[in-house]
């Protein structure tokens, strides 16, 4: 072992005295750092205090066995390397530890030379498993961040905001944002960037179910606690143990399931629906909200308590005509997937029909812009691009009018007076820009001071 690598650490387990001693004696002299332990009890406590790189589980132990310390360390530290230790007649035992989880074993007595080279195979697994386990994380936490697309200023903040909230996986999280805007997409980020993401990540909308089931399905219910309580029920937040649990329109959450789920925030306790037992389940709490929940609270309808312990952490997705930048990234990634699950090969979309898209005000947001995607790939099956044509009315009325078509006019036999033509365009122009001159002067396709002269000019300013 080279002194630029931390030593290894190792718990040796063993009710036998003489065993503990010697191996811990050779293996310190080898560099490692040891620590023993005389009962699967105690080594389950130590491993919770300070996980080692390699545990030496003997079979026989007094209390709970070696295999059911095996099976509880591995269920604390997925990636530790344990070998087992045994007697010849307990090969078998061990032989099947190994189906467990155990990296191999050793039989008593073994001679020092095979102990070395076993703890130094052990080693190596452990952190390969370690090194597969941190890539697997980081390609499933990276790609959970790539599922938001869009790379304008205002997404980018929302994905520091992800990226920061991965280190702290108790924190709870309040997502606002109009419906459609990418809530749940922000949600899942979160949770499968964070240490939470092998565990699961569930959710419920709190507007979609009467108050008795609401409570219910998040808490579960004792057999007999109302009439249709045939059977126990295990609820979101039990099955959700060590992961996430999204609550949707968190406004709507009744003032029974608000009290509950403060208690939940606070002691990590719960009961579940007509239950005496206090219940325990470490979730994050992920809420989500398209109304303004201060203005609930300021009305008596949302427990302000319960508020301030939601924001602790707050994300603002914004609405899609906040970041219109995004619309053309956004729309080639629907296009691509459409592509991909229709066997089309839609290239993408015409300029004219860009403009459209990112004129309109988008009140159903990104989910509306794919709906419009999808719908031009199903009603439109023979086209390559997506052009006015293919798009609701209400797209192509969004759409800036061309200049060109409308305002020119036609000289008549009377001719016209060039000075009064000048006037009404700038006036349309004006009119059209609110008043805005930099606005109007782009209209027209002229600079901000050629507009001020003219606009003097014609009495107008
Ligand atoms: N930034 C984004 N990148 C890619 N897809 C997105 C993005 N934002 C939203 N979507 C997609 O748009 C649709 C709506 O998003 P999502 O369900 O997250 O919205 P929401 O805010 O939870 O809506 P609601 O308020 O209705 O629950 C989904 O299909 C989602 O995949
Ligand atoms: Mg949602």
């Amino acid at each position: 072992m080279t002194s630029s690598t931390p030593a290894a650490r190792v718990l040796v387990v063993d009710d036998e005295k003489l065993i503990r001693w010697s191996v811990a004696e050779r293996l310190q002299r080898d560099g490692y750092e040891v620590l023993s332990a005389e009962s699967g009890e105690q080594a389950l406590e130590m491993l919770a205090a300070t996980p080692p790189d390699l545990m030496l589980l003997d079979v026989r132990l007094p209390g709970i066995d070696g295999v059911q310390t095996l099976q509880r360390a591995l269920s604390l530290h997925p990636d530790l390397a344990v070998l087992m230790m045994s007697a010849h007649s307990t090969v078998d035992i061990a032989v099947d530890a190994m189906k467990h989880g155990a990296v191999d074993f050793l039989v008593k007595p073994f001679p020092f030379q095979a102990l070395d080279a076993a703890v130094e195979r052990a080693i190596a697994t452990a952190r390969t498993r370690r090194q597969i386990a941190t890539l697997t994380n980081e390609r499933r936490g990276q790609s959970a961040l790539d599922a938001i697309v869009g790379a304008s200023a205002m997404m980018e903040q929302v994905r520091t905001m992800i990226c920061r909230l991965a280190a702290s996986d108790t924190t709870t999280v309040l997502i606002e944002g109009e419906s459609g805007s990418g809530k749940e997409v922000v949600a899942r980020a979160i949770h499968f960037r964070g240490a939470r993401a092998e565990r699961p990540f569930l959710q419920v909308n709190c507007a979609a179910l009467p108050e008795h089931l609401l409570e219910s399905e998040l808490f579960g219910h004792e057999r007999g606690a109302f009439t249709d309580a045939h059977t126990q029920k295990r609820g979101l937040f039990e099955s959700a143990d060590g992961g996430s649990v999204m609550l949707d329109e968190i406004g709507d959450l009744p003032p029974g399931g608000q009290a509950k789920l403060l208690r939940l925030l606070e002691n990590k306790t719960f009961r579940r629906v007509g239950g005496v037992q206090e219940l325990r389940a470490d979730v994050r709490v992920i809420a989500a909200t398209n109304v303004n929940l201060e203005e609930r609270v300021a009305e008596g309808r949302f427990r302000a308590d319960l508020f301030f312990r939601l924001n602790v952490v707050r994300i603002a997705v914004p609405a899609l005509r906040e970041h219109v930048e995004d619309v053309s990234t956004l729309a080639a990634y629907f296009i691509a997937r459409f592509n991909q699950e229709m066997k089309r090969t839609v290239h993408g979309v015409s300029a004219s029909a860009m403009e459209m898209l990112r004129a309109y005000h988008w009140p159903g947001n990104v989910r509306e812009l794919r709906n419009v995607i999808e719908r031009s790939f199903i009603l439109h099956a023979g086209a390559d691009e997506i052009r006015p044509e293919h798009l609701t009315p209400e797209l192509r009325k969004a759409a800036p009018p061309k200049r060109p078509d409308k305002i020119v006019p036609n000289i008549t036999e009377e001719g016209l007076v060039l000075d009064d033509v000048e006037k009404k365009l700038i006036a349309e122009a004006m009119e059209r820009a609110s008043g805005n001159q930099s606005k109007a002067a782009r209209l027209l396709g002229v600079s901000r001071d050629t507009l001020r002269y003219r606009l003097k000019k014609h009495g107008m300013a």
